[in-house]
C-alpha cells in the first residue's frame, strides 16, 4: 500500500472531524443521536426479550409515542423523562434514522 503523506492524512483527519457538532448538515446525526435509544432498546426487530425493539418500527409510530411521553399522556417508568430532552426535530431525526434501519410494521 502507497502511503500517504503525514500531512495528507492529518488535512483528512480534520476534514472528517468536522462535521461532528450537532448540525442538521450532519450526516451523521440520525445515527448519533438513536445510538442513545440503542443503548436500551433492542436492535433485533424481532426479538422482544429485552426492551421492545425500535429498529422496525414506522417512524410514525416512534414520533406518535415519544411525543406521548413527552407530554405525559403515555405513563411510563423513564420514557417520560428521557423523551423531555428531545425536541420535535430531534425527535423526527432519530425516528427517520430508527425505521430506516429496518422494515416498517
Ligand atoms: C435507559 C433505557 C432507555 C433508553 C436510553 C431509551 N429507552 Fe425507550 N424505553 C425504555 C423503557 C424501559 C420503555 C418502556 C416504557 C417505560 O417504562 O419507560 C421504553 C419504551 C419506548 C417506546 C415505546 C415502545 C412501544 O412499543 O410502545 C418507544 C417508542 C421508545 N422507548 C423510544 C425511545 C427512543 C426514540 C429513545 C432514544 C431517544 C429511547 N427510547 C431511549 C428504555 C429506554
Amino acid at each position: 500500500m502507497k502511503h500517504l503523506p503525514i500531512v495528507t492524512v492529518l488535512t483528512l483527519l480534520c476534514q472528517s472531524g468536522s462535521g461532528v457538532a450537532a448540525t442538521d448538515h450532519d450526516p451523521n446525526l440520525g445515527r448519533n443521536l438513536a445510538a442513545i435509544c440503542v443503548n436500551c432498546h433492542n436492535t433485533n426487530p424481532h426479538d422482544t426479550s429485552a426492551i421492545e425493539p425500535l429498529v422496525g418500527m414506522s417512524r410514525a409510530k416512534i414520533v406518535k409515542k415519544m411525543h406521548a411521553f413527552r407530554s405525559d399522556e403515555k405513563a411510563a417508568t423513564l420514557m417520560n423523562q428521557l423523551a423531555k430532552g428531545f425536541n420535535d426535530a430531534q425527535i423526527e431525526i432519530i425516528a427517520t434514522y430508527l425505521a430506516s434501519q429496518g422494515r416498517a410494521k
